[in-house]
């Protein structure tokens, strides 16, 4: 197995960015846990030291709602396939910037960001992702505020 530095809180978002980077050139930490399956999102978890890890495999026109990270911070890298991220502040979470996340793209965010994932594209995609500290809930929101859910986070993964 890879070696990578562990987070430090004080290192922040370029540590993740490094962190997720090298294991994105790490296949062999994750590339068996890649589970294709028509119209459904994977998720496994990566066994690596200092952060919660990921990697998320996504069925052409699967993906995650609107949501933030339980005041965590991440990064998350393309390894195959495309994304898009619609992507905002938790302090206005209804106005929000979108962008393509290409295979390669890595991107990384602290724990004001909020997004909704989807695989827009007609091919299956995975994704690597890093959070620290570990991700205990998410919230889920809503187009009116009072609806907004919040969630352990461990009940999203494998959620479509
Ligand atoms: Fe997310």
């Amino acid at each position: 197995m890879t070696t990578v530095s562990p987070f430090h809180p004080a290192h922040g978002a370029t540590t993740l960015a490094s962190i997720v980077d090298g294991l994105a050139r790490s296949p062999e930490c994750w590339r068996a846990l890649v589970e294709h399956e028509a119209g459904a999102r994977r998720y496994a978890p990566i066994a690596i030291d200092g952060v919660e890890a990921w990697v998320i495999s996504w069925a052409p026109g699967t993906g995650l709602a609107l949501h933030d990270h339980g005041g965590a911070d991440g990064a998350l890298t393309v390894v195959e396939g495309s994304l898009l991220e619609r992507h905002g502040s938790r302090q206005v979470p209804s106005v929000l910037q979108v962008r393509a996340l290409d295979l390669g793209t890595t991107v990384v965010f602290d724990a004001d960001h909020v997004h909704e994932v989807t695989n827009v594209g007609e091919v299956a995609a995975v994704s690597i992702h890093v959070y620290a500290p570990a991700l205990d809930r998410m919230t889920f929101f809503a187009d009116d505020p009072r609806d907004d859910v919040v969630v352990p986070a461990a009940s999203t993964r494998g959620r479509s």
